[in-house]
């Protein structure tokens, strides 16, 4: 079953507060979804495996550690994905990133993929897949069904407001993919809506209706 890992580090809790707060402007929201973007990506590298490499300092030869593991890439889900990709790469420069875009259909309110780009070497990587709200949990599983589709063996589902609903959805239906999130909120409202969540986070990331 996927682990849900919540990071509770005071600044992204602190962060967390002024991005809810409805008075916050979009450039003020913007800046924050950044920064907690940046510092969800030191946790989520936490268990990013190391191996020990010889150099010379100019002191000595010494025997130092270098990241080892498989490359990644980070994949925003359209639009409000794109909120979090710079945060990632502030720490994660080499990243490749892909884009995954979904709509919801008026009539079946299920997401529908209408734009799907990818680095060519996706099963050589770890991917991170980056979207700020996880409500219903519909627009996740549909990413992930189409990371895997195209080949992806390991992938990470991070974003910063996570609904209890959402969360159970990615479990059932992926269960080899974790979740990062910097809250778990209490419940959907009758429109799909996260409470207290934060309201629509690609209108409030762009200054949209
Ligand atoms: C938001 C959000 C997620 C989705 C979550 O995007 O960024 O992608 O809703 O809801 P779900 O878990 O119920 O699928 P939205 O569909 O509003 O599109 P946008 O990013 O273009 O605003
Ligand atoms: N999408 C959003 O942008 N916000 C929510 O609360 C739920 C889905």
């Amino acid at each position: 079953m996927s682990k849900v890992y919540v990071f509770d580090h005071p600044l992204i809790q602190h962060k967390l507060t002024y991005i809810r707060d409805k008075k916050t402007g979009t450039k003020e929201f913007r800046e924050l979804v950044d920064e907690v973007a940046t510092l969800m990506a030191f946790e989520i590298t936490r268990d990013m495996p190391i191996e020990e490499i010889e150099i010379e300092t100019p002191v000595t030869i010494a025997k130092t550690k270098v990241l080892s593991g498989k490359k990644i890439a980070i994949v925003p889900i359209l639009r409000a994905g794109i909120g979090m990709v710079d945060g990632v790469l502030k720490l994660i420069p080499a990243a490749k990133v892909g884009h995954i875009g979904l709509y919801r259909d008026p009539e079946t309110l299920k997401p529908v993929e209408y734009y799907a780009k990818l680095p060519a070497d996706v099963e050589e990587r770890d991917f991170i897949i980056v979207d700020p709200m996880l409500a219903t949990g519909g627009s996740a599983v549909e990413a992930i069904n189409s990371l895997k589709k195209r080949g992806a063996k390991s992938i990470k589902f991070m974003c910063l407001i996570a609904a209890p609903e959402g969360v159970k959805v990615i479990q059932e239906e992926h269960p080899d993919v974790d979740i990062y999130i910097a809250a778990l909120d209490e419940k959907l409202d009758d429109h799909g809506y996260i409470v207290p969540g934060l309201g629509d986070a690609g209108d409030r990331l762009f200054g949209t209706k």
